[in-house]
């Protein structure tokens, strides 16, 4: 799916302003810092994006890596965040040549649905490799099959409500209909699983896996999965 590399190295419209931008990574962060097991954890959010609050995940743990494809992405990354050892911007491929057990937490939010299948299970594959006996993978919001457009505009819909961006959701809606976004999602798709699916995905992978109750994203239709080695 090269295209949907091409479209988040661009300058997309994904968030409809500063505060949805804002209000969406802050409330990541938070949920990211939740599952941070100890200080001492070395934690790696994949496919970050712009990531902006990961301060907020640095304050609770030893080490922060950030790894996102997009070249543009990353130098944002670094930049943003040059002044705190904690955190640290690599791209995928430095990402897989780091040494086996090295990481403690590994969360990937909104990132299954631009891979294909033969992508998801190399990552899961190297998720497990880069894992400590004890350690965690949360794999956020990922899209069931019935799960479709309709139930995205809602959820956006409620989410810019409670924060207080509803027109200016409302216009980012109209734009993405005519959006680049639209056009690669209409020509190449998503990749969409059901529970089931993606559990065993996980399971091949050599995890022991479960659905958690709630999403780590806004739409509560998608699903977030824990996982840890066996
Ligand atoms: C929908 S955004 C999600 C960003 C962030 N995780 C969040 O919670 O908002 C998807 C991100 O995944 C990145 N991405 C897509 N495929 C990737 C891959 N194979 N390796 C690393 N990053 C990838 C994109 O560049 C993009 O920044």
């Amino acid at each position: 799916m090269s295209d949907w590399r091409s479209f988040w190295d661009s300058e997309h419209s994904i968030y409809v302003n500063a505060r949805h931008k804002d209000v969406h990574y802050r409330e990541i962060a938070d949920q990211i810092a939740a599952f941070v097991p100890s200080p001492t954890a070395r934690v790696l959010d994949y496919g970050s994006g712009d990531a902006i609050h990961a301060d907020r995940v640095a304050a609770v743990a030893a080490e922060v890596t950030l790894c996102d494809a997009a070249p543009s992405v990353r130098a944002a990354m670094a930049s943003r965040f040059a002044g705190n050892p904690k955190i640290q911007v690599i791209a995928p491929e430095d990402v897989a040549a780091l040494p086996d057990g090295r990481l403690d937490l590994i969360v990937t939010n909104s990132v299954a649905q631009y891979l294909t299948e033969d992508e998801l299970t190399r990552l899961l594959a190297m998720f497990r490799r880069l894992l400590t006996p004890n350690g965690t993978l949360i794999f956020a919001d990922v899209i069931p099959p019935d799960v479709g457009a309709l139930s995205d505009v809602t959820a956006l819909l409620r989410y810019a409500t409670r924060h207080g961006f509803l027109i200016a959701a409302l216009i980012g809606l109209a734009k993405t209909t005519v959006s680049p976004y639209r056009r690669i999602r209409n020509t190449l798709g998503i990749a969409q699983y059901t529970e089931a699916q993606f559990m065993k995905k996980l399971t091949d992978a050599g995890f022991a896996a479960e659905r958690l109750a709630r999403n780590m994203e806004h739409n509560p239709a998608r699903m977030t999965f824990r996982a840890r080695p066996v």
